[in-house]
């Protein structure tokens, strides 16, 4: 059979899943010599000797056969410990489940929750794996825009709340938000919760970039719903460890959840991964337990980028962005730019630079490309400084 008599025999939703826009313009990139790729989400920095080291000896110990599915207790008590320090009350350990990633998390998630012709709504521009694996079984990611204006994105809650229909099972937050470096406010996340709460809906949150935030309030962490919310309650919120310890290839993750759920999520795990490696789970361990100087200079390292990346862009009239004021990403736009894949493949073509198409993150991010500055400081001043000589020389202002 030829390639396209196969794929015709698979589901109508994977005939038609497209690729992600980031991969497009990574693929089409990241072979040239000298690149300097802004397209991807993760620091520069290789997994700290501190986590990896309980790997290793883990290994050595021999622990390499099947693990509890849940994730080994030590994990568990460590993400409790963890929760219980940065969002100043008491964690269970039971509400927290092992997953291989972040995305492995989400994947289960939605899965749990949603079914054919399901819906979850989910305000974009955003990080486009939560449409995908919906669409991909079934269910439908219902988009709903923010708004750009003045240098500021805002979520109107008028309008979220007005996209829910009797299929809606979910609002999906992810704050601070991929691509976009914008923060809900605790007014946003309280008002959502209350909805959520009235119409019997879950909320799944997303807020693994919580503690990359430079909120003009000064606080060590993003709003967050653990703030306002009950762990008993319609929440599920899936995180990683591949942002703040700095371990996106470990593919590792967490979901924390109503301890009702738990040998639901069990089930899913099993038919899934059927758990995290166990040596893999105590290096997770050990970035929980004595990773937190480390995560304080990823985001003093963060900030200091994100001032540097703001000065450099603020010199061009064509471009437009939100100072952000969480995550890793700035998200801006180019005056008179109507293709973000084009540009950006034109932008690796001409200047040797990479960043993804705004056009990647849901309609409402056409015209914007997405810049991780999480970078080593000389390659982003040299990034910078290509970028702006491509900008000067194609589009003077
Ligand atoms: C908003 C958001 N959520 C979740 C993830 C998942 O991370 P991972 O699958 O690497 O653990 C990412 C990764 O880019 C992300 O940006």
């Amino acid at each position: 059979m030829n390639a396209q008599d196969l794929i015709s025999k698979l589901t109508a939703p994977a005939q038609v899943e497209p690729d992600s826009g980031i991969v497009n313009v990574a693929m089409y990139g990241f072979t040239r010599p000298g690149m300097i790729a802004f397209w991807s989400g993760e620091g520069n920095l290789p997994t700290p000797e501190a986590f990896y080291r309980p790997v290793v000896e883990s290994f050595i110990k021999g622990e390499t056969f099947y693990t509890h599915q849940r994730g080994i207790p030590e994990l568990r008590q460590a993400l409790a410990d963890y929760h219980t320090r940065h969002y100043g009350r008491a964690f269970d350990p039971d509400n927290f489940l092992a997953t291989g990633g972040g995305m492995q998390a989400i994947q289960n998630a939605i899965q749990m929750i949603a079914s054919d012709g399901d819906e979850i709504i989910i305000p974009t521009p955003a990080w486009p794996n939560y449409a995908g694996p919906l669409r991909l079984q079934g269910s439908r990611p219902v988009e709903v825009p923010m708004h750009f204006a003045n240098g500021a994105w805002a979520l109107d809650l008028e309008r979220l709340f007005a996209a829910v229909t009797p299929r809606t099972k979910a609002i999906c937050i992810n704050s601070p938000s991929n691509p976009l470096g914008w923060s809900a406010s605790k007014a946003d996340l309280t008002a959502i919760r209350d909805f959520a709460r009235k119409h019997g809906i879950w909320i799944l949150g997303d807020e693994v970039y919580s503690r990359f935030y430079f909120g003009k309030d000064g606080a060590a962490r993003a709003p967050s719903f653990l703030d306002i919310c009950d762990t008993e309650e319609q929440l599920i919120l899936c995180n990683t460890f591949s942002k703040n310890w700095a371990m996106t290839g470990w593919r590792q993750g967490w979901l924390q959840a109503p301890k009702a759920l738990a040998p639901v999520i069990e089930r899913f795990i099993q038919y899934n991964t059927s758990g995290s490696p166990v040596f893999l789970q105590r290096g997770c361990a050990a970035a929980l337990n004595e990773g937190d100087a480390f995560v304080d200079q990823q985001v003093a390292t963060a900030r200091r980028n994100r001032d540097i990346v703001v000065e450099e862009l603020r010199k061009h009239r064509q471009i437009r962005f939100q100072v952000p004021d969480g995550a890793f990403y700035l998200f801006f736009a180019i005056d008179g730019m109507t293709d973000s894949l084009a540009t950006a493949r034109r932008i690796v073509d001409e200047a040797n630079v990479g960043f993804a198409p705004g056009a990647a993150f849901g309609a409402a991010g056409e015209g914007f490309l997405r810049m991780c500055y999480l970078k080593e400081e000389t390659k982003l001043r040299e990034g910078l400084a290509r970028f702006s000589g491509w900008l000067e020389t194609h589009l003077p202002s």
